[in-house]
């Protein structure tokens, strides 16, 4: 069994790991695209997995051998994120449950946040998190909310130095949101964003996207389908034929559309069922969009 990153395998993993082709990662199967970290140059396949409601339940057998089966879609199809926060309830120690028999720690890259008040209680929680999640190393450590910003970026910076968190970010899920975190962007210069971006909320290509490009930050996308409800704009509907050569379902359409963005890393839909995984899955392989079917899904949508 190896499933914790020691620290010292933690510093040494963005080299290892960069040196990859992207196809490495996937075995023999059609890899998962991946983008590439700014910061550090680590691949990052490009679909992950939100655990906000759906990995909050009991422990029972029945819902951990779902959710293991969850993530081990997600693992041998080339992916690696999970998406969680101490403000998902049980989600975090759901992770820790569906990982810790014998799940190999090095394919997942596991991001949490920090979401409370003051440096002490900060630090506790993140320890929290780590124990809840039967982890030594967490992969990204995020702001959750932007919440205390200045103090938890000061802690996750002294726990990167240490070995302990691998990357810094910060996240939100609003438009309204988007001018304070541009201005934390520039404070801060955090390594990832986090922010909502779909076919029905489209603010983040104002001006968020382009500068995380424009500073190196890489960006996870939540909210990718509106919580689910952007399933329910195009109910009854057929997927136009222009969009058969890339999409072959809903989800992938949605997905896709987030993908083809360029500032985009990596898109973290949620789900509780093995059939949305897979179905959420085939959107990380096969054509993406160009330019111009973006502008055509836009309308599209628009349109509905
Ligand atoms: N402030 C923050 O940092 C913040 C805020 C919001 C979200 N997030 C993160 O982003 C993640 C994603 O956002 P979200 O959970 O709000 O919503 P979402 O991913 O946009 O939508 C999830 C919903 O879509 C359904 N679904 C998933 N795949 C599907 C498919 N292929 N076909 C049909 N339905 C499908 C799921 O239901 P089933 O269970 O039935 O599949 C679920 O109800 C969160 O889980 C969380 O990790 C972070």
């Amino acid at each position: 069994m190896n499933r914790n990153w020691t620290r010292r395998e933690a510093i040494s993993a963005t080299a290892a790991l960069a040196a990859l082709p992207g196809s490495a990662l996937a075995g023999d199967k059609p890899s998962m695209r991946t983008s590439s970290i700014p910061s550090s140059g680590e691949p990052l396949p490009v679909i992950g997995l939100g655990t906000y409601s759906v990995f909050d339940v009991e422990s029972t057998a029945a819902e951990i051998a779902t959710r293991r089966e969850i993530v081990e879609l997600l693992t041998d199809s080339g992916g690696s994120l999970l998406d969680t926060s101490p403000m998902y309830n049980r989600s975090e120690k759901v992770i820790g449950d569906v990982i810790a028999p014998g799940t190999d720690r090095k394919k997942l890259f596991l991001a949490t946040k920090v979401w409370t008040d003051g440096q002490a209680a900060g630090a506790r929680q993140m320890r929290r998190s780590a124990e809840l999640m039967q982890t030594e190393v967490i992969d990204l450590m995020q702001v959750h909310n932007l919440r205390d910003t200045a103090l938890h970026m000061e802690t996750i910076r002294e726990w990167q130095d240490e070995g302990r968190i691998r990357y810094n970010g910060l996240t939100h899920y609003t438009a309204g949101a988007h001018a304070a975190l541009l201005r934390e962007m520039q404070q801060f210069k955090p390594e990832f964003i986090q922010i909502n971006y779909s076919l029905g909320e489209r603010e983040a290509e104002d001006r968020v996207l382009p500068m995380a490009r424009d500073l190196g930050i890489a960006v996870l996308i939540n909210r990718p389908f509106q919580a689910g409800r952007l399933f329910g704009a195009v109910s009854g509907k057929a997927i136009p034929s222009w969009a058969a050569p890339f999409a072959e379902s809903w989800g992938q359409f949605f997905l896709k559309f987030i993908i083809s963005h360029p500032a985009v890393s990596c898109v973290i839909p949620a789900t509780s069922k093995t059939h949305h995984m897979i179905d959420n899955l085939g959107a990380g392989t096969g054509e993406l969009p160009d330019n111009a079917t973006r502008k055509r899904m836009a309308e599209f949508f628009a349109d509905l």
